[in-house]
């Protein structure tokens, strides 16, 4: 994203540029042709020639498809379902992960160390759940601006004490555009002024109707503090899942997302990955992004490390050349030099990409200087 000058916007417009400074005025904006205009002004002119705006990013989704191996629909196998959740501020969101994580963490036995790597996975009943620890607004937004599509389910958690507010709506539009099917979780059910009631009737306008009133959404009242209604909420997401017949082919090279990424003092770049197709391996060499390199080590949820990850499983590697951000995609290749070859190419588009755009920037600043 980036801001555009009078005439620069003119030209995109096909608008003479002294026409945009007349409306820019009746606007109470006063500019010259060089000068720069924030995102608000932007929209505000093209909205009134009736132009929608799409903000410009440098995104360079890694090609799967051309280099990924066929999937046999007879290696096809039931995979785990990956959740995210998503709210209105302090309706609970991330008490609700941590009660899930704390009630639910299978892997307890001495060696592991609990710690952060951005996602984790749960079982219930014998089944495993993923569940992604980011915010779910950005997990939609940069996964999705990148071309990856992360989440399965998502958990709509609404505060029962306070309904249905701004961003519950704007999160539920979020996961409607993405078709991703969605569990309304009713929170803070312990509090005396719980209403679930109204919380059904104010989502109903929004066509998520529950069950018990005729219609497809499935409701869960929860209380995260007290890790009450987690089991039924799990039992519920298996449900989902289970319409949603999600499968994954394990025979092949590894393919997924990046949950999240940074620099470690003494590991160099470390990156959580979830892994949507085939089975990555310890020493395999893999392009993430615009990174690439070898997997050095893996680590899982709980710190344990791990030889083997496969899909839908969240795990932690080292041994990329640079740190990726969140939202890349990563492929497994067959051979190092490959991996290599392609994700220096990359690496060196994705430079001249950025200096192109470093470049028309201090062009405007010589401008606004004359
Ligand atoms: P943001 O990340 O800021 O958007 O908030 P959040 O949705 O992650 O909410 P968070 O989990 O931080 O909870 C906000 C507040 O609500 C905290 O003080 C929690 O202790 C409280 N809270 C969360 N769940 C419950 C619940 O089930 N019952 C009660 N009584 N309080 C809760
Ligand atoms: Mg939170």
């Amino acid at each position: 994203a980036g801001s555009l000058t009078v005439a620069e916007l003119a030209e995109k417009l096909h608008k003479e540029t002294s026409e945009l400074i007349k409306k820019l005025m009746g606007l109470g904006v006063m500019a010259t042709k060089n000068e720069a205009l924030d995102k608000a002004s932007i929209e505000l002119i093209a909205d009134d020639y009736g132009v929608k705006v799409e903000e410009e990013e440098i995104v360079d989704p890694l090609d799967i498809e051309r280099y990924e191996e066929e999937d046999d629909p007879a290696n096809l196998e039931e995979r785990a379902p990956v959740v995210t959740i998503m709210g209105h501020v302090d309706h609970g969101k991330t008490t609700l992960l941590d009660g899930i994580r704390k009630t639910k963490v299978t892997d307890t036995e001495a060696g592991g160390i609990t710690q952060h790597i951005g996602a984790y996975q749960v079982e219930e009943g014998g089944k495993r759940v993923t569940f992604l620890d980011t915010p779910g607004h950005a997990a939609f937004t940069t996964m999705r601006a990148r071309g990856a599509q992360a989440t399965d389910i998502t958990i709509l958690v609404v505060a029962a004490d306070d309904g249905v507010m701004p961003q519950t709506v704007e999160a539920l539009n979020h996961a409607k555009a993405a078709e991703v099917p969605i569990i309304v979780a009713v929170n803070k059910m312990d509090k005396e002024n719980a209403n679930p009631d109204r919380v059904m009737q104010e989502l109903t306008e929004y066509e998520l109707v529950p069950e018990a009133w005729g219609g497809e959404t499935i409701f869960v009242n929860v209380s995260a503090v007290k890790g009450e209604g987690i089991d039924e909420l799990l039992e519920m997401i298996l449900l989902v899942a289970e319409v949603e017949e999600l499968k994954a082919n394990p025979e092949k090279r590894a393919q997924g997302t990046v949950v999240e990424a940074e620099l470690d003092k003494g590991r160099g770049p470390v990156a959580t990955l979830l892994v949507q197709g085939g089975t990555m391996n310890v020493g395999d060499p893999i392009v993430v992004g615009y990174t690439h390199g070898r997997i050095r080590a893996m680590m899982n949820d709980v710190g344990r490390r791990v030889k083997t990850a496969g899909p839908s499983t969240p795990v932690e590697i080292t041994g990329l050349n640079d740190v990726p951000q969140a939202g890349d995609q990563f492929l497994v290749f067959a051979d190092e030099k490959k991996a290599k070859q392609i994700g220096e190419g990359r690496a060196v588009r994705a430079k001249e990409a950025q200096r192109r755009q470093t470049s028309r920037v201090s062009l405007d600043d010589l401008y606004n200087q004359l």
